[in-house]
C-alpha cells in the first residue's frame, strides 16, 4: 500500500448534511513510538494495548457550504466552544485534504468529550484525533454509496495518523502494531494493524491503573520530542532496540511470559525516557513521585512475587499494568502504597479494549 492508495474516486453522491458519532479509546504502547520522519512515518515500528474506558467521543455534524475556498469548523469539548483547538485540527484537515476532498464542501460542528477529565496529564490526541478520523470516515463511505475502494479501519487509521501518529494504533484491539516489521505480517509505516499473532491468556483483559503523577500541562510536546530524535546520539541503536524488542514481544505473547514481558516493557518505558534525557536540549518529564511509584511497585514484586509493572508514556504519569487474576491484590497495594503519590490521590482504572464503536 502507499499513500495514493488512499487518494478516493470521485465520490457518486452528493449530501448536503448529516451528522455521525464515534467513541475510541486510548492506547498505552508496550514497544515505544519516539521519532518521526516527513507525514508522521515512524523511526521505528511499536505496540499498543487499546484501553478501554480512557476514550474520546466525538460528534462529527455537517453541513453544505456555498464557499468552498477555504475550510470551515467549530469545536466544542463538553459542550464549550474551544477555539484553541482549532489549529491543531486545521492542520489535520490540510495533511489530510488530498484523501479527504470533500473538506471545504462543508462547515463541520465538532462536538468532542473525554471520559477522563481533561487536566489529568492523560494525552487526549489519540482518542480525539481517531475518533474525528472515523466521523470523516462516515461522511465517506456515505458519499460513495457504501461502495469503499478501500478498508474502512485501514483508511480511518492511516488519517488518525496523520492527526497524531499514535491515534492510528486506537481504532481496533486489543493489540495493535504500528510500523513495518518483518516479523509482523500486514504491518505498515501508514497504519496500524490488528496484532495478527496468538496471544496467550496470561494477556487477556490486562488492566492498566493510570496512576495521575502530575496533571498539568505536557512541559514538552511530543512532536517537538520526536524531532529531538534528529540526530540524537543514541538513535540508530534505539530504533534497532524497538525492531528487536518487537520480534521478541512477538513470543513473549504467545508463551505467556509476565517475567519477560516485565522486563521488556519497563526497559522501553525507561528508554523513552532515557532518549529525552540524554537529547539536546534534554528534559526530565519523570517527576520525584514517579520514580517512588517506580521504586514501590519493585519491591512489592520482590516481596511477593506479584507480575505487576510499570510502564510510562511522555510525561509523568504511571500506568501500572498486571494480569487480570492479580486484580484484587494490586488494586490494595495501589490504594495503601501508590495513592498517596498521585496528585489529589486520583488514579484511573483501565484495562485492554477492543476499540473504537459507532454510536
Ligand atoms: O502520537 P504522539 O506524536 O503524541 O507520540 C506518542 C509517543 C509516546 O506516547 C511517548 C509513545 C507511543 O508509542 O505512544
Amino acid at each position: 500500500m502507499t499513500e495514493t492508495d488512499f487518494i478516493p474516486k470521485p465520490y457518486s453522491k452528493h449530501i448536503k448534511s448529516g451528522d455521525f458519532k464515534w467513541s475510541s479509546p486510548s492506547n498505552i504502547a508496550l514497544v515505544k513510538y519516539w521519532g518521526k520522519k516527513k507525514d508522521q512515518i515512524p523511526e521505528n515500528p511499536s505496540i499498543s494495548f487499546t484501553l478501554d474506558y480512557c476514550k474520546t467521543t466525538t460528534k462529527l455534524s455537517f453541513s453544505e457550504k456555498e464557499n468552498k475556498a477555504d475550510f470551515s469548523f467549530d469545536v466544542f469539548l463538553d459542550n464549550e466552544k474551544k477555539d484553541d483547538f482549532k489549529p491543531k485540527i486545521e492542520t489535520f484537515f490540510k495533511r489530510v485534504e488530498r484523501y479527504l476532498p470533500f473538506l471545504k464542501n462543508y462547515h463541520f460542528k465538532i462536538e468532542t468529550s473525554n471520559s477522563f477529565p481533561h487536566s489529568s496529564g492523560i494525552a487526549s490526541s489519540a482518542s480525539g484525533m481517531s475518533a474525528l478520523a472515523l466521523c470523516l470516515m462516515s461522511i465517506e463511505k456515505e458519499l460513495v454509496h457504501d461502495d469503499l475502494e478501500i478498508n474502512f479501519t485501514q483508511k480511518a487509521s492511516f488519517l488518525a495518523r496523520l492527526g497524531s501518529g499514535s491515534a492510528c494504533r486506537s481504532l481496533e484491539g486489543d493489540l495493535v502494531v504500528w510500523g513495518e516489521h518483518v516479523d509482523v505480517y500486514g504491518s505498515s509505516d501508514l497504519f496500524g494493524v490488528k496484532y495478527p499473532f496468538e496471544v496467550h491468556e496470561n494477556f487477556k483483559n490486562y488492566q492498566d491503573t493510570i496512576l495521575l503523577v502530575d496533571k498539568g500541562e505536557k512541559q514538552v510536546s511530543s512532536t517537538v520530542g520526536h524531532n529531538l530524535m534528529h540526530g540524537h546520539p543514541f538513535a540508530g541503536q534505539r530504533f534497532e532496540q524497538a525492531n528487536k524488542n518487537l520480534t521478541d514481544i512477538k513470543s513473549i505473547l504467545k508463551s505467556g511470559d509476565l517475567d519477560a514481558f516485565i522486563g521488556l516493557v519497563e526497559s522501553e518505558a525507561l528508554t523513552l525516557h532515557a532518549m529525552m534525557m540524554t537529547s539536546m536540549p534534554y528534559f526530565i518529564l519523570m517527576k520525584p513521585n514517579t520514580l517512588q511509584i517506580i521504586n514501590k511497585i519493585w519491591a512489592f514484586r520482590e516481596s511477593t512475587g506479584s507480575k505487576v509493572c510499570f510502564t510510562l508514556d511522555a510525561g509523568a504519569n504511571v500506568h501500572v499494568l498486571y494480569p487480570e487474576n492479580e486484580a484484587g491484590s494490586v488494586l490494595k497495594f495501589i490504594k495503601s502504597e501508590l495513592v498517596t503519590f498521585c496528585q489529589k490521590g486520583e488514579y484511573i482504572n483501565d484495562k485492554v479494549g477492543f476499540g473504537a464503536k459507532l454510536l
